[in-house]
């Protein structure tokens, strides 16, 4: 029996995160600001009958973990039968099926996809003010996305974690109405330090909330205390409130406290591509490899030795670091 997955620096790789469509219906200024780069064509594009196939070759590598994302994986037709799908893996060693979206299509959708199968869900949420949420996401839809949070809380995805990429001079002074927001709606709330993984190359190191101005901003109104748990390979240090109140905060800071070390996270991206880091430049085809009718022994040789090459870490504070030419909405986040 093959697996865990281990890199070369002996971190065994749990996580595969499965971007369905490098589409997405909202501009998002640290994304995706001026849309869409020529997009993947459609016959590159992984059908789900391929994702299925690789995703149960991950799992029998020992991935626990698969979250779907996007750009909005909710921009591809039909996620309910690709969840569905999933799910089944639950029988031969998969623990936790996620999904990470914008919240716009949740309204209607989220029983459905809790029905599939979908065990739980983060969303997207960078501002509690109209016009804010507007000028970071380029779309005038902040109520629609709470109506989607709603809707979610409503079908039983549990827990919600909700995203919010905190940059300066956009919502920096937001953070504690956010903590609110986690207590008022029992969410886990994570706030996120910008990365650059913008299409439009407009990061700047002095537009980033370090995490530890993120809990100061919170504590200045309501008192943290970190979680007892191991962090392990997650990406968030974890807070509960010091009064008891319901929610949980999680701060997640790849910039100013980078997590690489303990990295158990590949990624596929919708055209077949591994990317063993969010910063890597290169790509390694799974797609050719299945698709030139390489046998099941052989993909798994393949994915075994494209794992090895996962970088130690990014090169963010490094000097001379170059900013990647795909954003965030093709890697998936
Ligand atoms: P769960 O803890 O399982 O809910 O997943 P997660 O922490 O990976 O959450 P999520 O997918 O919501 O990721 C939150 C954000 O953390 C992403 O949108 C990225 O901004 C950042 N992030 C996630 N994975 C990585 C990673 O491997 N490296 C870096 N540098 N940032 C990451
Ligand atoms: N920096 C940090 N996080 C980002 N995301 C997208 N772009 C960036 C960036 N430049 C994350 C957000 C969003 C998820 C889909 O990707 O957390 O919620
Ligand atoms: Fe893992 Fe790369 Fe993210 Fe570091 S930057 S945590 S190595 S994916």
């Amino acid at each position: 029996m093959p697996g865990p997955l281990r890199d070369s620096y002996n971190r065994p790789i749990r996580d595969l995160r499965v971007s369905l469509t490098d589409r997405c219906n909202f501009r998002c200024f640290y994304c995706l600001p001026h849309g869409e780069p020529p997009m993947a064509e459609k016959e590159q594009v992984l059908s789900y009958e391929e994702i299925e196939y690789v995703c149960d070759i991950f799992t029998e590598l020992g991935i626990e973990k698969i979250r779907l994302t996007g750009g909005e994986p909710m921009m591809r037709r039909d996620i309910e039968q690709i969840i569905f799908k999933l799910a089944q893996l639950k029988d031969k060693g998969l623990k936790d099926l996620a999904l990470t979206t914008n919240g716009y299509f949740l309204p209607h959708r989220a029983h459905s996809l809790k029905e599939a199968g979908l065990d739980r869900i983060t969303i997207s949420l960078d501002s509690l003010k109209r016009d804010v949420f507007k000028q970071m996401t380029g779309v005038d839809v902040l109520d629609r996305v709470m109506e989607g949070i709603a809707a979610a809380k409503e079908a039983g995805l549990d827990p919600i974690k909700i995203n919010a990429v905190i940059v300066r001079g956009h919502n920096e002074d937001e953070v504690a109405d956010f903590a609110a927001f986690a207590r008022e709606h029992d969410v886990k709330m994570r706030f996120i330090e910008f990365m650059p993984l913008d299409s439009g190359h407009d990061w700047n190191r002095e537009d980033v909330v370090s995490g530890r101005e993120i809990r100061q901003r919170i504590e200045e109104r309501f008192p943290l205390e970190p979680l007892d748990v191991a962090r392990g390979s997650e990406t968030s240090s974890r807070y509960r409130f010091v009064d008891g109140a319901p929610g949980e905060i999680g701060i997640i800071a790849p910039v100013t406290e980078p997590f690489c070390g303990a990295c158990s996270r590949i990624r596929l991206t919708s055209d077949g591509q591994i990317r063993t880091c969010l910063f890597s430049t290169l790509e390694h085809s799974l797609r050719d490899v299945i698709r030139d009718g390489a046998s099941r022994a052989e993909t798994i040789d393949f994915i075994e030795s494209v794992v090895m090459k996962k970088e130690p870490r990014h090169y963010i504070n490094d000097p001379g670091f170059v900013t990647l030419s795909r954003s965030m909405s093709f890697i998936g986040g």
